[in-house]
């Protein structure tokens, strides 16, 4: 059984007159434990993919599936509870919240899980991702590559079953982005599926598999 998967996926957006199609029909199957990487030009529909695997957003027609589950119509509080427990996301962005010290913004989505804060694993995470020295540190204390690492561990926190991640090495230096991209591959082993947007040659090297977007169909 496949992970997660697109089935003839469309998405439109009507922006008051014109419409766009950022998608047009995608399929997508991705197995578990399996490293995706998909890259494509600017404006071709990559982040909207994302968002729909990540059930951030619906696809206008066709499907979304995880696991042995259509999920493409949840209410959005079924979409919430499943992707705190399924999905882990590297935005672009980072979105760290910037009065919380490193290892709180990792704890947040454990936030809504009953029981201590997850400040140990959160701690472990850190250190996994080489920032065992600045633990205490804000987002703004620390540089653009260390705020992507906190990034990553903040989405391994929950154990997902599945992690998307937009450009997940986009403002990394080679040998920490390597390092990252080793975590990435390393959780993989345990059966996550990594799915990853890029234009870095290197994530490349680690995918097991490079799909093309253009224009909100495959290349
Ligand atoms: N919320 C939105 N409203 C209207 N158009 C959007 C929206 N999000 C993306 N688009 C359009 O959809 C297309 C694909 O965008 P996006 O998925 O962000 O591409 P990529 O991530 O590959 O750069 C683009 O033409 C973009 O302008
Ligand atoms: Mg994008």
């Amino acid at each position: 059984m496949p992970a997660i998967e697109l089935r003839e996926a469309t998405k439109r957006y009507d922006t008051g007159g014109e419409v766009v199609e950022a998608l047009s029909g995608v399929d997508l199957t991705v197995d578990r434990g399996e490293f995706v990487s998909i890259i494509g030009p600017s404006g071709s529909g990559k982040s909207t993919l994302l968002n729909l695997l990540g059930l951030l957003d619906s696809p206008t027609t066709g499907e979304v599936w995880i696991g042995d589950q259509d999920v493409t119509d949840l209410t959005d509080e079924n979409a919430t509870l499943l992707r705190r427990e399924q999905v882990g996301f590297i935005f672009q962005d980072f979105y760290l919240l910037p009065t919380l010290t490193a290892v709180e913004n990792v704890t947040v989505p454990t936030v809504f899980t009953p029981g201590p804060p997850a400040t140990d694993r959160a701690e472990s995470l850190l250190a996994r991702v080489g920032l065992a020295d600045r633990l205490s540190h804000l987002p703004t204390e620390l540089s653009g590559g260390q705020q992507q690492r906190v990034a990553i561990a903040r989405s391994l926190i929950n154990n997902p079953q599945i992690v998307l991640a937009d450009e997940p090495t986009g403002n990394l230096d080679r040998e920490i982005g390597t390092s990252i991209l080793d975590e990435l591959r390393r959780i993989t082993d345990n059966g996550v599926s990594v799915i990853a947007v890029t234009h870095d040659e290197l994530v490349n090297e680690y995918a097991d598999r490079v799909v093309e977007l253009v224009d909100g169909v495959w290349q």
